[in-house]
């Protein structure tokens, strides 16, 4: 392996990732207890995946979408890779962690959707004021009835949202968990330092350029 770098994570995806760490924390343990620093936290993550979801249309190379999605097939033959000790090399993300970076997404998309709408039910933040609602409050308070028949007389679609909230954010925190273990696991098999790459955005030139 070459010792020459190329730089890859552009400023914009770097202070994107990081801010999305800070965010997502401040997010996931002010939940529990909702306050406006709650609220706020996710403002700020659902105006983070705003830019990203452009900047993966216009940005630089390595930031954009068609640079890191790869069909079924790739990835396979990427994961089959790691198993022969000559893993393929990709100086942007490599077909699985591309992969788990749309899932990443899209999950953070919908968790901040579903805290909007929990917001909501609350009678608080944009969506409450909204004129057009994609599911509205009546109808989460039916699905809410179906699944517990013995509606506790509450606010059900309060409880729905709550409860769909509940199961994005904690799926996402799972996806996070596998995220942190791939990046970890793919810097030991190809001896580079992912973490550092992700600060720095440079990476070590693969020795055959695709
Ligand atoms: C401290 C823990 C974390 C570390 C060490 C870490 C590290 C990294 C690294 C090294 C990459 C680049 C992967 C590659 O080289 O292909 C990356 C990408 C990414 N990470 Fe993390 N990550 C962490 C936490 C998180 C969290 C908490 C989230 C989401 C809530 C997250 C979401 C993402 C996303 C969306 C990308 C894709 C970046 C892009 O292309 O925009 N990461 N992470
Ligand atoms: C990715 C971003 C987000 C994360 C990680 C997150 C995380 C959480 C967590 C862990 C809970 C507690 C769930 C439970 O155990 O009951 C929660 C509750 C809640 N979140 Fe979020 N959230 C996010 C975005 C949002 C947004 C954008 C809003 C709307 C402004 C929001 C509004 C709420 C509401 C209303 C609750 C219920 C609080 C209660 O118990 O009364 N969340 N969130």
């Amino acid at each position: 392996m070459g010792t020459e770098t190329i730089k890859v994570w552009d400023i914009l995806i770097r202070v994107f990732h990081w801010s999305l760490v800070i965010f997502f924390i401040i997010a996931y343990v002010t939940g529990d207890e909702l306050d406006t620093v709650h609220a706020w936290a996710g403002y700020i993550i659902i105006g983070l995946l705003a830019v990203r979801v452009v900047w993966g249309i216009v940005g630089t190379r390595y930031a954009r979408f068609s640079n890191f999605i790869y069909s079924p097939q790739k990835i396979i033959a990427y994961l089959k890779s790691l198993f022969t000790g000559r893993p393929e090399h990709y100086p942007g993300h490599n077909p699985a962690g591309g992969g788990m970076v749309v899932v990443m997404l899209v999950f953070l998309i919908l968790s901040s959707w579903s805290g909007l709408k929990a917001y909501e039910a609350e009678g608080k933040g944009p969506l409450a004021s909204a004129e057009i609602s994609l599911i509205s409050p009546a109808q989460a308070d039916s699905w809410y009835e179906e699944e517990h028949e013995h509606g506790k007389g509450r606010n059900k679609s309060d409880e729905f949202w709550e409860d769909v909230h509940e199961v994005f954010v904690n799926f996402t925190l799972l996806l996070v968990f596998i995220h942190i273990g791939g990046v970890l696991v793919s810097s030991i098999l190809h001896r580079e330092n992912l973490v550092r790459a992700m600060i720095t955005g440079r990476k070590e030139k693969p020795d055959s350029p695709e």
